[in-house]
């Protein structure tokens, strides 16, 4: 059993069996953009409804939102995206690509100038070898490079060589060294100059109505959960929800990303499943029922309860995420938590944690999970002249049973600790009084994931090389995807074992029509059935049904299973049974 999951590998299964295309390649493609083929979308889809049904259908607090790609520009004002969405990004003042500044190393680690050097390092060439890259290889993979252009920095690159082997023992070392550039990176695709890196923003502009005009000018937009801060006060008066509870959306958002890379990983155009859920702040929790829980108190997390603060509200969602993953088909030792250090945090954000996928191009973010305290309720307030606060009427009446000493007491309380972190002690006091009439801007917790890199997790998780031998004894050998049930593109698939016979055909294509009324079937007649079960197994079929002549007599077919490739007699009705049981 061999597993090589490298990113050429799935790719490439993915264009053979209809996963994934690059979008617009008749054209010659465009980067950062990639279309789902007929098993990619059904795949997608299915990631996206156990979504919905994990983070909304099965859940009582929790609503729906379904909001345009296109809105208001001001939202992006006010959250922030239009003043600090950006990458730095620098160009290369020779060949004037451009990248991002972060991106530098990894893009010349991973391109021809990195892969050749390093062949050198790992050589242990000596300081002849690396000077006559300068004047052979190099000349025509890195031509701007100080030392592969001109003989005076060459001569001190050697120099520099002799004198402390040691300090050029990697490609970054000895590549800046060839570039002698003493403050700045040099450009990974040619050798030149970089400029400056400059902040550049990554929303997508486009104007709206005919009129090309700056006050016209609309954004698509980066992710989907500012549309659900807009929309927070219709739904929380149409759902019928009190804090805490959530509003959760999916769909697309775009980014005009500097540098696409790692197949779908980084796309322009991608999917997000969000859920924005709304917690009291701590102090009304401590108002309400005498006490906050924390972490400290290590709290079972597997029901929400009434004295939670936001650290445990948070701690909640993370293991509601991973649990998610998990039954989607991710192992759990394939991903872990990264939490944020407190100096990686947005100044808002209270923790951050990102959950690690194990990627074949490293352990990369998959999706996460902060606590953004009141930021954006307040930022859309600020912004909009709309009140976003909540009236809650079991925290007016926890308030009025304080007398006027306890409340002054938990007013000062309330501002010794904001003084202690910093924060206004006289916003505190307002922000008490506030508590006091029942009234506050919910705090939020943001489980932020994307459809695109769970799938492409799952694809990597899923295939497999097997070698196996076939019932003449004979080497043979069979790709795999062991997607789970669940998201598997197509359910089963149903073959006649012959197509010649009418009675035998027919009774097939009944079996297909029935159970593609409830699942994704496939249909099946060509080739002999060990090929048809090849081509099943590299789109992960979980089953494979083949009518044969006794299934007249009988009822029964054979089902075949794409992990053990076990084959057992069933009828429809037991067949229909073990979907549902594995669906579930
Ligand atoms: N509202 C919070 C937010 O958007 P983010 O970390 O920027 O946070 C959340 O994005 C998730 O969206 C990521 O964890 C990732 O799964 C997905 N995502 C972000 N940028 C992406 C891109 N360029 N291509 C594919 N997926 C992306």
């Amino acid at each position: 059993m061999e597993t090589m999951n490298s990113l050429d590998v799935i790719s490439s299964l993915c264009k053979r069996r209809g996963f994934i295309f690059h979008s617009s390649e008749v054209y010659g493609g465009i980067n950062g953009f990639w279309d789902y083929g007929p098993m990619g979308c059904e795949m997608k889809r299915n990631i996206k409804e156990d979504w919905w049904r994990f983070t909304v259908r099965n859940r009582e607090d929790v609503a729906g939102l379904d909001a345009t790609i296109i809105m208001h520009p001001a939202i992006w004002k006010a959250s922030g995206h239009l003043d600090t969405f950006s990458d730095p990004m620098c160009t290369c003042r020779a060949c004037k690509k451009l990248m991002r500044a972060d991106q530098v190393w990894d893009i010349l680690t991973e391109g021809p100038i990195g892969q050749s050097l390093q062949a050198l390092l790992a050589e242990g060439a000596d300081i002849g070898k690396l000077a006559a890259w300068c004047k052979g290889k190099g000349q025509g993979l890195a031509p701007n490079l100080a030392a592969v252009q001109n003989a005076d920095a060459l001569t001190a690159a050697v120099e520099a060589l002799k004198a402390a082997p040691e300090k050029y023992a990697t490609v970054q070392s000895l590549y800046t060294l060839f570039a002698q550039l003493a403050d700045s990176s040099p450009c990974p695709y040619c050798g030149g100059e970089l400029t400056e890196p400059r902040p550049f923003n990554l929303m997508f502009k486009t104007i709206v109505g005919p009129v090309e005009d700056p006050a016209n000018v609309a954004y698509l937009r980066p992710e989907t959960a500012q549309a659900i801060f807009a929309q927070f006060l219709n739904v929380l008066a149409t759902s019928r929800q009190t804090v805490p509870f959530g509003i959760a959306q999916m769909g697309k958002s775009f980014r005009n990303e500097v540098t696409p890379r790692n197949y779908t990983f980084r796309s322009r155009e991608f999917e997000q499943m969000e859920l924005e859920y709304f917690i009291r702040p701590d102090e009304a929790v401590e108002l309400m029922f005498g006490r906050v829980t924390t972490m400290a108190d290590n709290p079972d997390l597997s029901t929400p309860q009434d004295a939670w603060g936001w650290e445990v509200w948070h701690k909640y969602w993370v293991e509601q995420r991973k649990a998610w993953i998990q039954a989607c088909g991710l192992p759990a030792s394939s991903f872990e938590e990264y939490w944020q250090k407190p100096d990686e945090l947005a100044h808002y954000a209270r923790a951050c944690v990102d959950i690690l996928y194990a990627f074949p191009f490293g352990t990369q973010e998959l999706e996460g999970i902060a606590a953004r305290s009141d930021f954006d309720l307040s930022q859309h307030q600020k912004h909009s002249g709309k009140s976003m606060e909540v009236f809650d009427e079991a925290l007016k009446l926890a308030a009025a049973k304080l007398d006027d000493a306890a409340k002054a007491a938990f007013t000062e309380k309330v501002a010794a600790d904001w003084a202690a972190h910093g924060k206004d002690a006289d916003a505190a006091r307002a922000f008490v009084a506030k508590l006091f009439e029942g009234r506050f801007v919910p705090h939020v917790i943001e489980p932020s994931a994307g459809v695109d890199r769970m799938m492409l997790a799952l694809l990597c998780n899923a295939y497999e090389e097997q070698k196996l031998t076939d019932e003449k004894g004979k080497d043979d050998s069979r790709v795999v995807m062991h997607f789970s049930p669940r998201i598997a593109p197509v359910k089963v698939a149903v073959f006649p074992l012959v197509k010649n016979k009418p009675e035998v055909y027919n009774k097939a294509r009944e079996v297909f029509e029935h159970l593609r009324r409830r699942y994704a079937a496939f249909w099946d007649e060509g080739g002999a059935i060990g090929r048809r079960y090849r081509r099943q197994d590299e789109i992960g079929t979980p089953w494979c049904v083949t009518v044969d002549f006794q299934t007249l007599d009988d009822g029964t077919f054979t089902v075949r299973d794409r992990d053990t490739m076990q084959q057992e007699r069933m009828t429809l009705e037991q067949l229909k049974a073990k979907i549902e049981d594995a669906l579930i």
